[in-house]
């Protein structure tokens, strides 16, 4: 496995391995969750790139950029034991040797759910993930479903940039407590830890409710589940069209999802199911 910092001694590389090329963006603290992307990417292409960067940009709050878990030397030693090819490890003044100045306009899909309470977020997000498609030039990228509104931010970049990138999407993975699996876990408490998986408890009971109950009884019923812990502060429960995003009043409007986000401490969770 190699591992650059730079993007010239990364491009040089690159310049010299088999196409396809997959790329699997990460913040490391890498999970099972992260692996499973690239197993992907080892399967549909010939040189899988993970890089590693917590980009400062995409934190609203300074406070949870300081805490995202950084664990470089474990995370080198696992993208290793899963064969994975490369790894782009830049530095901040690598990725931004200038204050980055771009803005992208992704009109409603970024205005709502994390949009609405994240502001800046997914500008952060896009600049970040195309100046590594810029770098790396992939023929695929992973992403996982975790991070559902990211997916189809990512894809409408992708089209709206015309980049010949096919964004591929990974099913979440779960703790055998149902509990999605995030970085941001590590941050939780043992008393925490015994509580979130009740977020997918509540997921899980609105797909058993969906197309037998109307939308907002199936919201009503999650909200109810989560209230019962103290612990929880929901900022949303939302079940849109898997397409668009929009709201969904009828289950015959579209695919829908159901998408959580919720503070258990001063830990902010995100989780999704799709209904259909
Ligand atoms: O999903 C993430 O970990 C990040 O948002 C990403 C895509 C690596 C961009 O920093």
């Amino acid at each position: 496995m190699k591992v650059f910092e730079k993007v010239k001694d990364l491009q040089e590389y690159l310049s010299g391995q088999k196409n396809p090329i997959g790329l699997v963006p990460t913040m490391g603290a890498l999970h099972q969750g992260h692996l499973s992307l690239l197993q992907n990417s080892k399967k549909d292409n010939a040189t899988t790139v993970v890089s590693i960067f917590v980009n400062p940009i995409q934190f609203n709050d300074k406070k949870d950029f300081d805490k995202y878990p950084r664990l470089l030397d474990n995370d080198l030693k696992l993208l290793d034991n899963y064969n994975c090819d490369v790894v782009f490890a830049p530095s901040v003044e690598e990725i931004y040797p200038e204050p980055p100045q771009e803005s992208y306009d992704f009109g409603y899909l970024d205005k709502v759910l994390e949009g609405a309470f994240r502001p800046g977020h997914f500008n952060g997000v896009a600049i970040v993930v195309n100046r590594l498609f810029n770098i790396v030039k992939p023929d695929r990228a992973y992403f996982g479903k975790k991070d559902y509104q990211q997916y189809i931010i990512i894809k409408q970049l992708v089209k709206q940039q015309n980049l010949p990138i096919e964004i591929i999407a990974v099913p979440i993975v779960r703790e055998p407590s149902g509990l999605a699996m995030s970085s941001r876990n590590l941050r939780l408490s043992e008393n925490e830890l015994q509580i979130a998986p009740e977020i997918y408890k509540a997921l899980y009971l609105a797909k058993n409710l969906a197309y037998k109950k109307s939308i907002n009884e199936v919201k009503q019923a999650v909200i109810d589940h989560l209230t019962q812990f103290l612990d929880f502060k929901i900022e949303y429960v939302e079940i849109v069209n898997a397409d668009n995003l929009k709201t969904m009043n009828d289950w015959n409007e579209g695919k829908p999802i159901i998408l959580i986000a919720t503070w258990l401490g001063d830990v902010r969770l995100i989780d999704n199911m799709e209904l259909f």
